[in-house]
């Protein structure tokens, strides 16, 4: 598998790949969340290429200055259990390394197993941290919140890995 950025023609594949994998969810723009990465020098999406396949993998790797974060790690399910996703992580560890930041992190969702297990083999440790989070309504004056005012109606839903920014399980700062 060669990894390399996501070509721009490749975009609706990911896309894809990210359905596929149970990435994507209704209240999140997963198309808007890949143009951003690809937009500037912080941030990017690699993907996974074999011969005769195509797009096969796909990690979006960036950092915030303090720690580097990994979002939409996919294998296509014809493809896992062959070492690939193991090969998405090493690139986008070698991305952080290469912009200077010690350390990478991610969110999983607690009922991940499958993730946490893969995860855990490659030597990611889950961190004793809450993560927080607030959904901002972008282009609306959002007032300070009292007794609930000003929350979006899906605050309480369940925190998934491309909902929060920052995929794994810890935020340690
Ligand atoms: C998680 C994922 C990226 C792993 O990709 P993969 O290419 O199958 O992983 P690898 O072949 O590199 O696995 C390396 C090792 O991780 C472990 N591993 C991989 N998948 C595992 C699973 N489902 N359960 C337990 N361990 C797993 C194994 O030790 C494996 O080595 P082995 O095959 O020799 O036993 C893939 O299953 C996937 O795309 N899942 C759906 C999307 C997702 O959940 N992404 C993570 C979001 S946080």
């Amino acid at each position: 598998m060669q990894i390399r950025a996501l070509a721009s023609a490749d975009h609706a594949a990911a896309l894809a790949l990210w359905e596929a994998a149970g990435l994507t969810r209704p209240w999140n723009d997963a198309g808007a969340d890949l143009r951003r990465a690809l937009q500037g020098p912080e941030s990017t999406v690699l993907g996974g290429y074999l011969d005769g396949a195509g797009l096969v993998a796909t990690a979006m790797v960036g950092h915030d200055g303090h720690r580097g974060w990994v979002y939409y790690l996919a294998v296509d399910p014809a493809h896992r259990r062959r070492g690939f996703g193991r090969h998405m992580m090493a690139a986008c560890e070698d991305w952080v390394h290469r912009h200077g930041i010690p350390k990478i992190q991610l969110m999983v969702r607690r009922d991940n197993v499958g993730a946490l297990g893969f995860y855990e083999g490659l030597g990611y440790e889950v961190s004793d941290v809450t993560v927080l989070g607030r959904r901002l309504r972008l282009g609306e004056q959002v007032p300070a919140t009292e007794s609930g005012q000003g929350q979006h109606p899906e605050d309480d839903r369940d925190g998934t890995q491309p909902d929060e920014r920052g995929p794994g399980e810890g935020v340690r700062r």
